[in-house]
């Protein structure tokens, strides 16, 4: 009976893995992204059933209520969450998840020492560092929340011996986990736990809140690798399998988010970035230029009589939501015959994959969506890029300025094609804080205004042009 119970638990654990290294597969792209969302959860129930089944439960109703209050709280979370404050909420779940990983080993290392069994080293290093790396994650994400959600300031918060502090508490948490393995004791691991929860803050402070999608994307990681551990506490494979799973995704997608802003991790980990790139932006506006306005009566021309369209998307279409209303935008021109393609640069906006959601969301069709590179080699044949609230990822500094504080990021070669028509409301800068010569191009025409309500007058003056 044991082993029957033994084979259903392994086999369920093996097929929720499968699940999840499928459905995060599909996850990479956004016409399987749905049904890689759907495989990963089922595979989560699974995981979660056998988990029950496997353990010696002491209050079946106790872990039935409180799924269902978190299960209340997540399904209304996600159903009324902003698309703009979906990063504060990422940020949010996943430090309930370092929260879990921590008090979990602690409960273990607790449960252990009571029964007076032997801790070993490996499971000794594994609680210690499970806690640390569960508790620094979770304060640090609940900092990166409430910078997103402008509780906190969202300029770095800086002190002096900030580094030294830091360091401080790193060799403290050292020395007491060392002591822990070696030693055991409750309170010294209640006392590692609060050191990191310090740690965690401590080290999130200084950093600006616009490179909070890259800490968040790191404290997943660190989420991960904490489930990891209490899954070797636990004796719980899925854990591990699943707790490497989100560390390394977390991983990859700090360092693809980090080329694509061309910033070492270490730059956006220490280097305020949003600080010191303000003054170079005020400095370089200060040197005079024309600019050149538009009206949407003339954009919607420019428009209509062109064979092809590229619309490059930016973090001002998020704030404009203004996804609906480029799509009918753009439906319209198809419709007229003309070619029309959306660009999308890997961190337009301030989330990834920020341009796909929101295009996803309102139905654009994914073969209109081209990658950079896909699409650069395509700007000198486009007759006109509407460029609607994007700033730094058409910034040419970027790759013609070796002063530039983005020199070296990769940007979508806008300046190629044959016109662009920037929709903005003003000449403010974008997150790097600079000011773009794009504007000031003699080929760039600009439509001051909000996103959608510029994109609403183009679609008017269209359907009379
Ligand atoms: P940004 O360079 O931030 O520029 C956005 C522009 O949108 C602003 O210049 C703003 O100009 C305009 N805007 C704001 N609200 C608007 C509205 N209602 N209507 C029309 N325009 C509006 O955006 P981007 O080009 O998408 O670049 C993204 C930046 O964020 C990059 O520097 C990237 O490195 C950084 N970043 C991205 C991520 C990820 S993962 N995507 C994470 C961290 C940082 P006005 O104020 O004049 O309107």
């Amino acid at each position: 009976m044991l082993d029957v119970r033994g084979s259903v638990i392994a086999s369920s654990y093996i097929v929720a893995a499968i699940l999840f290294i499928f459905g995060l597969k599909q996850l990479s792209s956004p016409s399987t992204a749905r049904s890689g969302n759907r495989l990963a959860a089922i595979g989560m129930t699974i995981a979660l059933s056998a988990t029950l089944l496997d353990r010696q439960i002491v209050s079946f109703w106790t872990i039935a209520i409180g799924t269902l209050i978190g299960a209340a709280i997540g399904v209304y979370f996600a159903r009324t969450v902003q698309m703009t404050a979906m990063p504060q909420m990422v940020a949010l779940f996943n430090g309930m998840g370092g929260a879990t990983a921590a008090l979990v080993s602690v409960a273990e290392f607790l449960r252990l020492t009571r029964a007076g069994e032997r801790i070993g080293l490996g499971e000794g290093t594994s609680i210690v560092l499970g806690t640390a790396i569960g508790a620094i994650s979770f304060t640090g994400s609940i900092v990166a929340f409430g910078k997103l959600q402008e509780i906190l300031p969202g300029k770095p918060l800086q002190f002096p011996l900030q580094r030294v502090v830091n360091a401080l508490i790193l060799l403290a948490l050292f020395i007491l986990g060392v002591m822990v393995v070696t030693q055991g004791g409750s309170t010294t691991l209640w006392t590692v736990f609060a050191a990191a929860l310090v740690l965690g803050a401590m080290f999130v402070l200084p950093i600006g809140g616009g490179d909070m999608p890259v800490v968040i994307s790191i404290l997943n990681s660190l989420t991960g690798l904490a489930a990891a551990l209490t899954g070797f506490v636990l004796h719980n494979q899925m854990l591990v399998v699943a707790g490497v799973l989100v560390g390394a995704s977390g991983t990859l997608l700090t360092l693809l988010m980090s080329t694509a802003m061309n910033r070492s991790v270490a730059n956006v980990l220490f280097g305020a970035f949003g600080a010191t790139s303000n003054e170079t932006g005020a400095a370089a506006s200060a040197v005079g230029h024309t600019v050149r306005q538009t009206t949407p009566e003339d954009t919607a021309i420019a428009l209509a009589y062109a064979r092809s369209v590229v619309i490059v998307p930016g973090y001002g279409l998020a704030v404009a939501e203004a996804q609906h209303t480029v799509r009918e935008l753009a439906t319209d021109l198809e419709n007229r015959g003309v070619n029309v393609k959306y660009a999308i640069h890997p961190v337009a906006g301030r989330m990834p994959g920020h341009m796909n959601v929101l295009l996803a969301e309102a139905n654009v069709p994914y073969d209109q969506l081209l990658e950079m590179d896909q699409v650069n080699g395509q700007f000198p044949q486009t007759d006109v890029v509407l460029v609607v609230g994007a700033n730094d990822v058409v910034n040419p500094a970027a790759r013609d300025n070796p002063s530039s504080p983005i020199y070296g990021m990769p940007i979508l070669d806008v300046d190629r094609a044959r016109n662009i028509i920037v929709l903005k409301r003003s000449m403010g800068h974008g997150f790097a804080g600079i000011d773009n010569a794009l504007f000031y191009h003699e080929k760039t025409r600009m439509l001051f205004g909000d996103a959608r309500q510029s994109l609403t007058q183009i679609g008017q003056a269209l359907k009379s042009a």
